[in-house]
This record gives structure tokens, sequence and C-alpha cells, in this order.
């Protein structure tokens, strides 16, 4: 059995940084104190993106003693408010960081690659040609079980804001939170179906899930505050009524479950899962 913590969208700042009613660094020493407490083991945290706010070089200081904090290893995939180079440097120690941070790794006897879908210019994703290639090359028939992470989502939510943007007074709109090209993902991933457990990103501020095409995809709440991201929803709304919150994931040949845990916010009476 393969288990893991999913966090994700933590954005890291000033510790005294707060945005829609949350603030992002006691959240995170929450989430990160209730991971320790968990009463078992996992093999690893994934934290699908967005580690920083601005990618700073004094983010990724403030963001490399809090994490470290964590008793289990931690992966991190690229998310649009980061810094790829200085998350590979800062958090991962990397001496030679790669222009696009792609990983593959086993655990468990499961294959997991994390694939990094920033554009470098705005908060739409994208996988380059390259990429698109190494998945296809990934995503064979037969192999061992099979677990894809991203930041940004391959796949539609029902809901307008993130499926085609938003317009705001005065300002050029905003276009898409998806996978720019996520038609092209699913095609790449059609073929290890029977093996592909899932699709795990970040990015949306919300616990979400879709079943799609025979494929699970799986969304981690912020570790930061959630946004609503209701069907009709034409722009994101903070819900800063929300906990920060992360995701526990078990999977093995035949089942997949996914818990939400709800973490108490530091000096919010909310209750905890
Ligand atoms: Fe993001």
């Amino acid at each position: 059995m393969l288990r893991f913590v999913h966090i994700s969208d933590s954005h890291l700042s000033t510790p005294q940084y707060a945005n829609y009613g949350h603030q992002s660094y006691p959240n995170l020493e929450a989430v990160i104190e209730a991971i320790n407490n968990l009463p078992f083991a996992v093999d690893f945290v994934l934290h699908t993106g967005d580690v920083a706010q601005n990618g700073a070089p004094e983010e990724y200081a403030l963001a490399k003693p809090l994490l470290a904090r964590l008793r289990f290893p931690i992966y991190y995939a690229n998310g649009n408010h980061d810094n790829a180079d200085l998350l590979q440097r800062e958090l991962v120690g990397l001496q030679q960081p790669s222009e696009r941070y792609d990983q593959v790794f086993s655990a468990q006897g499961m294959q997991i690659a994390i694939f990094d879908s920033a554009n470098r210019r705005d908060h739409t994703g994208l996988l380059t040609a390259a990429q698109l290639e190494a998945l296809r090359r990934l995503c064979t028939p037969e192999g061992a079980p099979l677990i894809l992470v991203l930041h940004h989502p391959p796949v539609p939510l029902d809901a307008p804001w993130i499926d085609q943007g938003w317009a705001v007074p005065n300002r050029p709109p905003y276009g898409s939170m998806l996978l720019a090209n996520w038609q092209a993902f699913q095609a790449a991933i059609a073929p290890a179906r029977q093996r592909l457990r899932g699709v795990f990103f970040g990015h949306v501020h919300h616990a979400h899930q879709v079943w799609h095409d025979g494929v699970f995809y799986c969304a981690a709440p912020s570790t930061f505050g959630q946004l609503a991201s209701y069907p009709g929803q034409l722009a994101p709304q903070p819900t800063p009524e929300q906990p920060a919150a992360f995701n526990l994931v078990s999977v093995d040949a035949e089942q997949l479950t996914v818990r939400q845990c709800a973490v108490r916010r530091p000096n919010v009476h909310l209750a905890a899962c």
C-alpha cells in the first residue's frame, strides 16, 4: 500500500503575508504540524506547487526551514508562482537545476511522474512538445501502477472561471486556469488508463475530484486559503471561513482512497478531521 499526503498552493511570502482572509505562513505551519502528528507513517508528501507567492529568494529562504520540519520526504511540482530554478536549488538541493523540473521515481512498487506545467508567462499551464513526448513514452499500457502529477488541472472542472478564465474591470481578462493543451495530455495518457491510478494537481485552491474517460483526477485544497469554484461561477471568490487542508491518499493495486483533512487555522476555531 502506498500512502502519501498531498498538499498544494502555500503561497509563502513574508511571515505576515495575508490575502483573502488567510495567512500563508501560520497556515502551512499548522498543516505541517498536523501531518507530523498523523498516527501512522506515509511514504512521502507531495506538494503540487506555488510554494512561494512571488518566486523570490527570501520566500524560499522562509520556506526551507519550515518544510524541513516534515518528518517525511517531500516532492515538489513547480507552480506558476514558483521560480523553478530556486525551488530546485533551495528546496530540493540540486546543484544543476533543469529548465523544466520533471521527475520520475518509484515508491511501494508504483511509478510516480511529476511534470512542470508552468508556462513561464501567466497562470495558464502548458506542457512543451518534449514533455508531451516524454509523457507518451511513459504512458504505455504495460507497467507498474502509475501516478501522474502536475500543478495545473488537465481536465475541465465545471467552473467557468477555472475552465474559461474571468474578466476584471479595467484590466485585461484572466485566462483559463487549465493546462492549455489538456486534450493533448489526455490523448498521451490514454494508453496507460488501466494502470493509471490517478492524476494529482493543485492551482485551484479547492479540493476537487473528476472522473473523466476512465481516469481519476484529484486536486488538493490549498494550505493557504480556499477559493470557491461552483458551477456557473464567473470569477474566483475567497472563502475565508474554510480552513487550510490536505489530502491523504492511499493506493494499492485495487483501490484508491482520498481523505480530506481540514486543519484548525491559528486563532480560528474550526473542527479538525
Ligand atoms: Fe497556481
